[in-house]
């Protein structure tokens, strides 16, 4: 084993674990598919449901309020660590739901026949099927930014077909920040300037940062997107809690995903209800308190342990050295734009000729190996790549490279295996 980077000390987090104290031999590389959650995540959705357990937003005692409080400041935690403002957090169940929400209620205001909404091949069936369903009901278009099939990058775009592909009909691009398949696909600065078009066409922009924001800064401020969503439990946070960011700006006009209890002033039977102000006119119902405060707990625990540059640069380094190994397996097929993995990666999608990935997953999981396998739902860039399944490894600051070296032994024991059988 080479330890190839001084791992700046993230190996040494891993103890905030208990996950790996309770699985010893776990060399988990599913981090795109969720993450782990440090001990003091755990203990304080414990201390929640032991100590402060009660509604918020409703109730008029001490318990109450202290909930109130410690959900409250999560949202403020999230919008510092993102650059936003407190009111433009709206809590979510995960990044599916956010989409889900823009697309059904700034979608079907703001979207109609004739319009286009533009979305990449790469996107998650999470940020694909809420517009194909909204384009076919509207009789609007949905298209593409194409992949340029022999580099995996989005196909850069000169100014010309830029404006060609981004006009007046243009009502919301929706683009993911990294693919949770091909890791990074945007090339020079094609994403600054698609953001940049979109808004000079009057287009909202909705970034998909699901699989970014575990690895490196997100700066609304910097990235400008009107909405912006992701899911807590892919950056150490619990399950069942996500984010949605809406500029400022779009809150009067848009129209809540759900109607139901804490997000009014006042109901009639015979007019219109008067909704709260952004944030609690977007939060219906009893809201994920627990998971919220365990988000923030994960924030902070970012916040304190980790440097995004030299986290960046860590998971480069156990991207590079996977690459390396695999590109001296001769069956084995790689997805995604290696040069710019091995620069600023932190997964690699790959397949081995005649080998099934389920069966490849399933062979590691005897040697206490987690990886996802199948088309990991982006279906339309497995058929535009023709390519049927394949086996991700994705890193967190806890993996190493001994991890890469143990799950290389497995993987070649594996390749034997299903040779001979
Ligand atoms: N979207 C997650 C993944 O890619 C679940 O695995």
């Amino acid at each position: 084993m080479k330890n190839l980077i001084n791992n700046n000390n993230f190996e040494k987090l891993k103890q905030n674990f208990l996950i790996f104290k309770n699985n010893k031999n776990l060399i988990y590389l599913d981090n795109a598919a969720t993450s782990q959650k440090p001990d003091i995540v755990i203990k304080s959705l414990v201390d929640f449901y032991e100590k402060h357990n009660s509604n918020i937003h409703r109730s008029i005692y001490d318990l109450g309020e202290v909930a109130t409080d410690l959900y409250e400041n999560a949202r403020q935690a999230i919008a510092n660590f993102i650059n936003a403002k407190y009111e433009e957090i709206v809590f979510t169940s995960g990044t599916t739901e956010g989409i889900n929400f823009v697309a059904d209620s700034w979608g079907k205001e703001n979207i109609f026949s004739g319009d286009q909404i533009l979305i990449t091949q790469v996107e998650h069936h999470a940020n694909f099927l809420p517009w194909q369903r909204l384009a076919q009901e509207k009789g609007a278009e949905l298209k593409f930014l194409n992949l340029d099939k022999s580099n995996f990058l989005l196909k850069n775009l000169s100014q010309e077909d830029l404006d060609k592909l981004i006009n007046s009909k243009t009502k919301i691009v929706a683009l993911t920040l990294d693919s949770n398949v091909l890791g990074n696909i945007w090339p020079d600065d094609l994403l600054e300037r698609i953001i940049e078009k979109a808004h000079s066409v009057g287009a909202k922009v909705l970034l998909d940062a699901a699989q970014a924001v575990a690895h490196k800064k997100i700066d609304v401020e910097i990235l400008k997107p009107d909405f912006l969503v992701f899911s807590g439990h892919k950056m150490f946070g619990p399950t069942g809690i996500g984010v949605l960011y809406i500029k400022k700006d779009l809150h009067k006009n848009l129209r809540p995903y759900q109607l139901g209890g804490s997000m009014v002033y006042s109901v009639f039977c015979d007019k219109p209800a008067i909704y709260r102000d952004a944030p609690n006119k977007f939060e219906a119902g009893t809201q994920p308190i627990a998971q919220a405060i365990g988000l923030k707990s994960a924030i902070d625990f970012t916040n304190q342990n980790i440097n995004f540059d030299e986290l960046k640069k860590y998971e480069a380094s156990l991207t590079s050295y996977l690459i390396d190994k695999l590109n001296l397996i001769p069956e084995c097929q790689i997805l995604g734009n290696i040069d710019m993995l091995k620069k600023e990666g932190h997964l690699v999608t790959f397949y081995i000729k005649n080998i099934h990935a389920h069966d490849l997953s399933a062979f590691l999981s005897k040697n206490n190996i987690a990886t996802r396998s199948g088309n990991h739902c982006a279906q339309p860039l497995f058929e535009l790549l023709s390519v049927e399944s394949s086996l991700r490894v994705s890193f967190s600051f806890y993996n190493t490279h001994e991890d890469v070296d143990l799950f290389l032994d497995a993987l070649k024991e594996a390749i034997i295996f299903f040779e001979k059988n």
